[in-house]
């Protein structure tokens, strides 16, 4: 076996799995207000933007040759309506319209979801102390279509409501955007690694947790029993998140179904080895390559990661 790893020139002939920015799609989060950076602290590199400083780190991300980005909101005020999700003059909206128009040709998926905008931080409308399923899908087929109309490629439902693929399908093809796909955060865990999001986004639950709509992370044969229902609810894309604890899931999704796997690298992955480099404890590109590669290998097709623009500079080498 070691004939084929004695040069770089060999081992770079028989590798198996490359890396591509062109399947990398970076999460940014944008803020109110006009000139803000703001560095989310347990997330070095990445910074809630106001959308001139969005549009501007939009155009750097098309240059680096990266696939698209995510976006997640910040809005003004939150409250128990989850308002600022659908309104047409919403965080992500404006943004929408700013990218549209000064970043031709980017990719733009918005994350559908209302956890940032609900007083209470939950992903839906609370009735009786529970988040109820069906009250929220209305939110969030109004949130899709408002990001539609502004101008998003691609819409990403996150919330884990069921039924939520079937709803916002409906919407957008009553509102005449048949056209816009989805991608559905089908098999997303109830995750500790979710923790420097939720400073990030502003979205940490005021009570309880999200056990009652995520998925327990013992379970990989209803992950794929969710795939299925989004898929059959008209979902064009799916997604497993997060990704290296959940390998298995990524290779067994991408073995069952015919369809484009993304893998979301969330926040918690990101920082452990942001966390162990700084610290001298672990090589920080060589940890960041290793993890992206483990990703594509197991199967996902695109990768949601915040390393976009650091692998992609070094990938461009
Ligand atoms: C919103 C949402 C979350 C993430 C993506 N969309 C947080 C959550 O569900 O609590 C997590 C992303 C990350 O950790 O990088 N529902």
């Amino acid at each position: 076996m070691r004939r084929m790893r004695s040069s770089e020139t060999i081992r770079n002939l028989v590798r198996e799995t490359r890396l591509d920015p062109a399947e990398f799609v970076l999460p940014l989060f944008v803020c109110p207000g006009e000139g803000v950076r703001r560095e989310i602290s347990a997330m070095p590199g990445n910074f809630q933007l106001s959308v001139d400083e969005l549009v501007r780190e939009c155009q750097e991300v098309k240059a680096l040759g990266i696939g698209g980005v995510i976006l997640f909101g910040l809005p003004e005020t939150k409250d128990e309506m989850a308002s600022g999700a659908y309104a047409d003059d919403g965080i992500v909206q404006r943004a929408l319209r700013a990218l549209r128009a000064q970043v031709p040709g980017l990719l733009i998926i918005t994350d559908v979801c209302n956890c940032e905008y609900t007083s209470h931080g939950h992903c839906g409308k609370i009735v009786d102390g529970e988040v109820d399923n069906d009250q929220t899908l209305e939110w969030l087929a109004a949130a899709a279509v408002s990001h539609a109309r502004a101008g998003a490629d691609i819409v990403a439902p996150s919330d884990m409501m069921d039924g939520r693929v079937a709803a916002i399908r409906h919407e957008l093809d009553a509102a005449g955007y048949s056209r816009i796909p989805i991608l559905a955060y089908s098999a997303k865990f109830a995750s500790v690694f979710y923790g420097p999001f939720r400073e990030a986004a502003e979205s940490a639950p005021q009570f309880g947790d999200r056990r009652s709509y995520q998925m327990d992370p013992a379970n990989g044969r209803e992950a794929m029993r969710e795939i299925e229902l989004d898929l059959e609810e008209g979902a064009d894309m799916i997604m497993v998140k997060p990704a290296m604890p959940y390998l298995d899931l990524i290779h067994e999704a991408r073995r069952r179904f015919d369809v484009p796997v993304a893998a979301y690298q969330v926040s918690g992955e990101f920082s452990m080895i942001e966390a162990a480099a700084r610290n001298g404890w672990i090589d920080h590109d060589r940890a960041m390559l290793e993890s992206l590669t483990s990703i594509r290998r197991a199967g996902a097709q695109i990768i949601l990661t915040y390393f976009a623009k650091p692998a992609a500079k070094l990938l461009r080498r």
